[in-house]
């Protein structure tokens, strides 16, 4: 393997870099930007009661999210190395211990967890691009939406070959290795979500209950907010930004040395987080106006979306176009997602990276038939949270990308000499360190124990007690 040095410093790489700061704002955007604003942020929303659930999230995304993608892309920089690797090296550097690389395993499995569903609804956001190419959403009303949806998801057939051929397409773009070509398309694609989704506010505000979806999610009723939905906000803000297993430590082990760790989470963010409100914003208006309900769940912009686009003026246009561009943004996380595991795979057991891709994805495929089951063969089997799909979304979003999140911000905050982060992250001793600082070592891991303490019960337990 031929080491490269980009001799700025720092540990010696196994592999290339990212050729400029903008191509990995690029590719951790492509990653964060994905299903999980479009799809995910409006209907945990919804089945979580709106207003206080919102703001949970927001505080869980900037107290304890860019804190953690700091911590996560500082650890991959360091390591320059798989997720698995650079904790077992930096464990061993600084804790003497290769034990942490527990960490980037549990990581790799998470990935394979959540790909396996995420491909399932990534493959409904591409039936839909036909769907409403062919004009099947034209004047749309509440009843007929619900059968579309129904047609779809009621057909294990369907729902497995629209899984199939996105998963296909993910471990085409990963065994070419052709991610590079994609984070171009990154600089297109995000705008370009932008103004659709800013299109779709208008129609929103015109034809929509504006009023109600904005009081919603913004006006906080803390009787709505349960132990269990200050759980699903953290969950969300960790499964929206990559968090938590490894995704974006190992992007930060392309990172060269002299890019600004704290600019670029905190771009990465803010972008996040706009484009999972402004999908809020659009979709609740809808919901409201067709008395959808927005308890729906993960049918829920399937049905609220073509009621949009069925009715406004060059809805066909849009709504092709918008469901285009959701397809691909799905696609640059899928690919995120496989990446700790491909990187992993090929760093350890000598295999090509286009042979372990398609392995992995192998895996994956038939693992997500779970997810493809859970709409009709096996809808009323369920367990725990309920739907196979159901489990592996809560299993994954509240407890195991929290828990990876814990383990990274206790090692950066407490295991790691304070000279290594202060190194990475490049910003001096002064307030800003400080202040990442105190998130890394205090705010984020107790926030993490306490609202898993609170979701278990523990918490006003232990509350009596004292
Ligand atoms: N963040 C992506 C989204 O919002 C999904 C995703 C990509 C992800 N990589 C991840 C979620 C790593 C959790 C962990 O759609």
């Amino acid at each position: 393997m031929v080491q490269t040095d980009n001799g700025k410093g720092g540990r010696s790489s196994l592999h290339g870099f990212w050729s400029s700061r903008l191509a990995f704002i690029l590719a951790v955007t492509g990653s964060a930007v994905g299903l999980g604003n479009i799809w995910k942020f409006p209907y945990i929303a919804g089945q979580n009661g709106g207003g206080a659930f919102v703001l949970v999230y927001l505080l869980c995304v900037f107290g304890v999210g860019l804190p953690i993608m700091m911590s996560e892309v500082l650890l991959g920089r360091r390591g320059r190395r798989n997720p698995v690797a650079s904790m077992a090296l930096l464990g061993e550097e600084e804790g003497g211990t290769r034990s942490w690389s527990l960490i980037g395993l549990s990581g790799v499995v998470a990935g394979f967890l959540i790909l396996s569903f995420y491909s399932v609804i990534a493959g409904w956001v591409f039936a839909y691009i036909f769907k409403s190419g062919a004009g099947d959403f034209a004047g749309a009303d509440a009843e007929q939406v619900k059968t579309l949806v129904q047609s779809l998801e009621g057909s294990w057939l369907a729902t497995g070959a629209w899984h199939t051929l996105f998963m296909g397409l993910t471990v085409f773009v990963v065994a070419r290795g052709v991610e590079r070509g994609l984070e171009v398309a990154v600089t297109l694609m995000v705008p370009a979500l932008i103004v659709i989704l800013v299109l779709l506010l208008g129609y929103s505000m015109t034809s929509g209950e504006f009023e109600m979806g904005v009081r919603f999610l913004f006006e906080p009723d803390f009787s709505k907010l349960s132990a269990g939905s200050v759980l699903a906000a953290m969950g969300q803000a960790f499964f929206t930004l990559s968090i938590g297993m490894g995704c974006v430590m190992a992007y930060g082990a392309y990172l060269p040395q002299e890019t600004s760790i704290p600019a670029t989470a905190f771009s990465v963010v803010c972008a996040d987080t706009a484009i999972a409100l402004l999908s809020g914003l659009v979709i609740f208006p809808i919901v409201f106006a067709n008395g959808l309900d927005p308890t729906a769940g993960p049918e829920l912009i399937f049905q609220a979306l073509p009621l949009s686009f069925g009715n406004m003026p060059f809805g066909t246009f849009f709504g092709t176009l918008f469901f285009m561009l959701v397809g691909f943004a799905a696609l640059t996380s899928a690919i995120s997602l496989m990446e700790p595991a491909v990187a992993w795979a090929v760093e350890s057991f000598s295999v090509t990276r286009a042979r372990a891709s398609v392995i992995i994805g192998l895996i994956i495929w038939v693992l997500g038939f779970l997810s493809v089951l859970s709409f009709n063969v096996l809808s009323d089997f369920t367990f725990w949270q309920g739907t196979f799909l159901d489990n592996l979304d809560y299993l994954t979003s509240n407890i195991m990308l929290p828990l990876g999140g814990l383990m990274i911000t206790v090692f950066c905050g407490w295991v790691m000499c304070r000279n290594a982060s202060v190194a990475e992250l490049d910003v001096g001793a002064g307030n800003l360190y400080q202040a990442w600082r105190i998130l890394t070592r205090f705010v984020a891991p107790l926030a993490v124990v306490l609202v898993f303490l609170n979701a278990i019960g523990l918490l006003d337990w232990l509350i009596a007690l004292f």
